[in-house]
């Protein structure tokens, strides 16, 4: 296999997954990578491992640079499986390996793969390992995915490993920034970001303010995701600031399911009344688009419009999956409007507005509702609810 190595003594050892489209529930339509990394000085340490469907893979890479009984560390940042599920065939393998964790990584470790990781060593915030001229030192990094996250960064070489922050699922033959498409790569990390990071911006900021203010320079980042960052690493850094500081712009969000066409109807009129009034407008029908292709457009918008037909008196169940989806995320600042049809009964837009005010989302009101099929004057107002709710972001 063709050897990568991020800088000298510095190798990607991870595995590319070009099938996996569902992440749990987030659609990767691109794929995504399992990164793992070795590092060879007078030590050798592995960072991290890979989901253990791809056990093999890892095993084979490292295989080609060194031998398992020449493994003295095996770093673990974050205990989700698709990092670390390998880690029970791999610490069997390298047999003189200390294993580091966080104090949380480790009792997570015991609790996914039994007692035989009680043997693992805890690191918190500033410890450091030699391993030669090269030194890794850890930082605690809570939620950036999980409770136990943390980050190595290597000293000497100013690379910065995260685990999943700065990740994008992309699966790609290359493994840097720089050769890679950077729209393409910019719509991942953006997707990313929405769909996994959004909930805990006010974590991030403090974690990145953090880091800035330790004055460790970086020259790469490299997550567990994706391609390595090399040609600007600040780029990310800088787009992750602006994610989680809520910047949004002059953009609306409709996102609808239809039984009949007549809540496809109202959508299209709404959308109509917004870009009237200069607002960029992005429409997905739930069954048409994933729930998490949604999620990333309305990250930087500043108004979510929800639209759903009458079903048993309820909003539909895709609405009520999407509204879940989003109480989740958590998304910041949005101004959220209700819209849809019913037949003998309403129920829709009721439940729906019921629902996100609990969520705690800053709702318009009141919604929009027609009865069965929307006639001239229904799409009317549908078209003034489009530019009420321009007006209302435009303050
Ligand atoms: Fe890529 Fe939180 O695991």
């Amino acid at each position: 296999m063709v050897k990568v190595a991020l800088k000298d003594g510095v190798y990607w050892v991870g595995v590319v997954d070009w099938n996996i489209r569902d992440f749990h529930g987030y659609v990767t339509n691109r794929g995504s990578s399992y990164n793992a990394y070795l590092i060879q000085d007078e030590q050798t340490a592995l960072i991290d491992t890979v989901k253990n469907t791809f056990s093999e893979e890892l095993i084979q890479k490292i295989s080609e640079l060194t031998t398992f009984d020449k493994i003295d560390y095996i770093i673990v940042n974050h205990v989700e499986m698709d990092h670390s599920s390998s880690l029970p065939i791999i610490a069997k393998l390298a047999k003189n390996a200390r294993i580091f964790a966080s104090p949380r990584g480790r009792e997570a470790l015991i609790d996914h793969y039994g007692r035989e990781f009680e043997r693992v060593e805890t690191v918190k915030t500033g410890d450091e390992i030699k391993v030669g001229k090269k030194t890794l030192r850890f930082v605690e990094a809570p939620m950036l995915h999980w409770p136990d996250s943390m980050f190595t960064y290597l000293v000497e070489d100013k690379i910065l490993m995260p685990n999943d922050a700065f990740g994008q699922h992309l699966a790609s033959s290359q493994r840097f920034d720089d050769q890679v498409d950077d729209h393409v790569l910019m719509e991942e990390a953006t997707m990313y970001y929405a769909n996994i990071l959004m909930p805990l911006a006010p974590l991030i900021i403090r974690k990145i303010q953090e880091v800035i203010q330790m004055g460790i320079p970086i020259e790469m980042i490299a997550p567990s995701h994706g391609v390595v960052w090399r040609k600007d690493p600040m780029k990310i850094v800088n787009a992750y600031m602006n994610w989680s500081a809520g910047e949004t712009k002059n953009k609306a969000v409709i996102v609808f399911d239809t039984m009949w066409h007549s809540t496809d109807k109202m959508a299209r009129a709404i959308a109509d009344g917004l870009t009237s009034q200069g607002v960029e407008v992005k429409i997905f029908k739930l069954r048409a688009y994933a729930m998490s292709e949604a999620i990333t457009e309305i990250l930087d918008a500043k108004a979510v419009l929800l639209g759903s037909p009458t079903l048993n008196n309820l909003m539909f169940p895709t609405l009520s999956s999407f509204l879940t989806y989003a109480a989740g995320l958590k998304p910041k600042g949005k101004l959220w409007g209700f819209f849809g049809s019913y037949g003998w009964g309403g129920g829709a837009v009721k439940s729906m507005i019921k629902t996100a005010k609990e969520t705690g989302f800053e709702v318009y009101e009141p919604g929009v509702e027609v009865k069965f099929v929307p006639d001239g004057e229904d799409l009317k107002k549908c078209f003034e609810f489009g530019q009420q709710i321009a007006q209302k972001i435009k303050v």
